[in-house]
């Protein structure tokens, strides 16, 4: 091999016409070869863009032999020259004129052979999906969305701020908590009362992993004015749906001196900027997406990054739900929690634009919501979107100490004093929301399972790789 600067297959496609003519080095993995007894031609691909490289390797200069092993999913090394195609489906090929093989990948044995494998069978090896067209795509999405969070509040003055992923607190008082402990559960220290001995354990006391930041967000929040959190979130309900994960990413803003109003248009212009910005940077992605998967996802995307959102109290939103005239699978009533075929009602039927539905009954929210004056509300604020459902749940906080008190009272909630210190000295009015990450992913992708937009998802029953 000669001493040339290695390539990547995005660049050389991107500035193909300058580099025509010239010798590229280039590695990656094999995803087809074809051809026939004088020339033999391989798709590589090396992940940094869904498009393949084509590497024409004529007969006379490469022997069977040395190809034998250029199979579906070997890595290899090329060198060569590199020209326009003659061939339809790319500008540029590589005519090669050195080759190194790395790694094989026995036909017999390795999973990703055929083309279009279900989903399904890619969830089950989901240690290789990456290597998909349709994983790397997604896969590139969600760097794209990560990067362009932080791009958002970076370039807003936010602080990114790093909440614990160990915590003795329920945020969201679900109960839907994975208790963290090394105590020998077959074998467990036991109080004078006969319950477990939570003193005796790693943190002396019982710790779960988090089913969100935002307490502690608040507390960064009411010291350096606006922050967010990008990070795991772990919740074990037992939900087996499309949109649920045991384990999932949230990114979690917390302002002072934000009320509801200024909580929504910011929920609506974040959320906009990060699928303009996947619009504009993954735009070959979503392409291949679009044709293989969701023909409308474009459409889709762009129609929501240009219409306003409409701002609904839940009240009207039960309202519009009840005269529907609409079989739902579950009631809907004034008190209830909407399930999500409720909100796709509103989202895609009722309006065809999301839908950020305003002041819930406090019963169905959390113990820390602003309480309203009519005194049965809070100020919380749910984002439902076409396809998806809630992606964004917020609210302004209760920053009333005694209010927030008597709710935590009414609870029982205990262990808070640390939280409402944050209202004993120099409370603020303040707002926050959070945005489940993998949500977004989905309705950038257009993918219909929460599972097929993270690597390696896990859920109930299911904690593999
Ligand atoms: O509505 P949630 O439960 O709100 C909170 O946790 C607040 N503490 C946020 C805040 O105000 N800082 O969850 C927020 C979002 C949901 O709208 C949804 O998009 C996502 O997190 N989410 C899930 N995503 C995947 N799998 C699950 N099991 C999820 N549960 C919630
Ligand atoms: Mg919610």
């Amino acid at each position: 091999m000669k001493d040339i600067k290695r390539k990547t297959v995005a660049d050389i496609l991107r500035h193909g016409e300058e580099l025509a003519g010239s010798e590229v080095d280039v590695k990656g993995w094999v995803r087809t070869r074809r051809g026939n007894k004088n020339v033999q031609f391989v798709a590589l691909n090396d992940g940094s863009t869904i498009n393949n490289l084509q590497i024409v390797f004529d007969l006379s200069a490469f022997s069977d032999e040395q190809l034998r092993s250029v199979t579906t999913g070997s890595s290899i090394h090329v060198q060569g020259l590199l020209v326009a195609s003659q061939g339809k489906g790319q500008t540029v090929e590589v005519q090669a004129r050195e080759l190194q093989v790395y790694g094989t990948a026995n036909p017999e044995k390795y999973p990703l052979q055929k083309k279009g494998h279900s989903l399904e069978f890619l969830r089950e090896i989901a240690h290789l999906r990456p290597r998909t067209n349709t994983f790397g795509a997604v896969l590139r999405i969600r760097h794209a969305l990560a990067f362009a969070i932080h791009k958002f509040f970076n370039d807003k003055g936010f602080y990114y701020f790093h909440t614990p992923l160990i915590t003795a607190s329920d945020c969201e008082g679900a109960g839907a908590q994975f208790q963290v402990t090394t105590l020998d559960l077959e074998n467990l220290p036991k109080t004078e009362e006969g319950k477990t001995d939570y003193s005796a354990d790693f943190f002396g006391k019982m710790a779960s992993l988090t089913v969100s930041g935002q307490l502690e967000g608040e507390l960064g929040a009411t010291a350096l004015g606006c922050i967010y959190t990008f990070g795991p979130t772990f919740r074990a309900e037992n939900s087996n749906t499309p949109r649920h994960l045991s384990e999932f990413w949230m990114i979690e803003p917390e302002m002072a001196f934000y009320e509801i109003a200024d909580n929504m248009d910011l929920a609506e212009e974040f959320i906009k900027y990060c699928i303009n910005y996947a619009l504009e940077h993954c735009a070959d992605d979503i392409a291949f997406l679009a044709e293989h998967f969701d023909k409308e996802l474009p459409e889709r995307l762009r129609f929501v990054v240009e219409n306003d959102f409409v701002r609904l109290p839940y009240t009207e939103g039960v309202r519009i739900l009840e005269e529907s005239g609409r079989k739902f699978e579950f009631p809907v009533y004034w008190g209830v929690d909407l399930a999500s075929e409720h909100e796709r009602y509103l989202v895609e039927e009722h309006f065809r634009k999301p839908v950020i539905l305003t002041d819930y009954p406090k019963e169905i929210k959390a113990f820390y919501m602003k309480l309203n004056d009519d005194g049965k509300t809070v100020r919380a604020m749910d984002v439902l979107f076409p396809k998806i459902g809630e992606i964004i749940g917020g609210s302004q906080r209760e920053e009333d100490l005694d209010k927030l008190q008597a709710r935590i009272d009414e609870l029982g909630l205990t262990g808070m004093e640390w939280y409402l210190d944050t209202r004993r000295f120099g409370s603020v009015p303040h707002s926050g929301f959070g945005l489940g990450f993998e949500r977004l992913v989905l309705f950038v992708t257009g993918m219909q399972n929460i599972r097929d937009v993270i690597p390696f998802p896990r859920f109930p029953n299911n904690c593999e790789f």
